[in-house]
């Protein structure tokens, strides 16, 4: 038996990429928000999207400096991940409150790493689509760097949880590796 669901909260069923970190950074501003709705699109050239709302600093920020980093948080990141999105960096200097370390990019991008992170893909915008109420922010990935002891062709899933956001306060992790033959 299946029942209908109302359409908020749709993209529940499919809203279960790793969460991620983006930051973004335009003259002196920088900033750091959460999100849960991104992709990888094309291998060569190597492209993924972010979905951010119009009216978070982050989509200002991306549009006028062209570049962004994806940052790839531990689950042990949790309070920093809820923090990051739940807080406007209108406001505040989310990398000082937040307790994150900014560090330089290994490329072109002026936009900083957080530290913390276990991953990082640095990316030069490419496009910009408008998707109602969100942008799509699609961007080349120039740089991919990754904690070594945690990655080997992929994530080593029994030593380190991502988080996932399954919506409203509820995330999960998974550490079981299944491998088809
Ligand atoms: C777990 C989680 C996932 C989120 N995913 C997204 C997302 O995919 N897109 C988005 O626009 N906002 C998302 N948000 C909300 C933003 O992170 C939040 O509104 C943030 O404060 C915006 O920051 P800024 O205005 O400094 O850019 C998410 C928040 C949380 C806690």
């Amino acid at each position: 038996m299946k029942k209908e669901i109302s359409l908020a909260k749709a993209n529940r069923l499919i809203n279960s990429g790793a969460l991620i970190m983006v930051t973004s950074c335009y003259k002196d501003k920088q900033n750091i928000i959460t999100l849960a709705w991104n992709s990888p699109l094309s291998h060569n050239p190597p492209l993924l999207g972010i979905s951010i709302a119009k009216t978070h600093l982050s989509s200002e920020l991306i549009k006028k400096s062209k570049e962004f980093v994806v940052n790839v948080p531990s689950l042990d990141l949790l309070d920093k991940i809820v923090f990051c999105g739940t807080h406007h960096g209108h406001d505040i200097d989310k990398f000082k409150e937040a307790k994150l370390t900014a560090v330089k990019a290994n490329r072109l991008v002026n936009t900083p790493l957080i530290k913390e992170c276990i991953g990082h893909l640095e990316c030069l915008l490419r496009d910009v689509k408008e998707a109602g109420d969100h942008i799509l922010f699609i961007g080349e990935v120039i740089s991919a760097s990754v904690e070594e002891s945690l990655f080997n062709d992929t994530w080593l899933v029994d030593k380190v949880k991502l988080a996932f956001h399954l919506g409203g306060s509820d995330f999960t992790s998974s550490n079981e590796l299944v491998r088809v033959k």
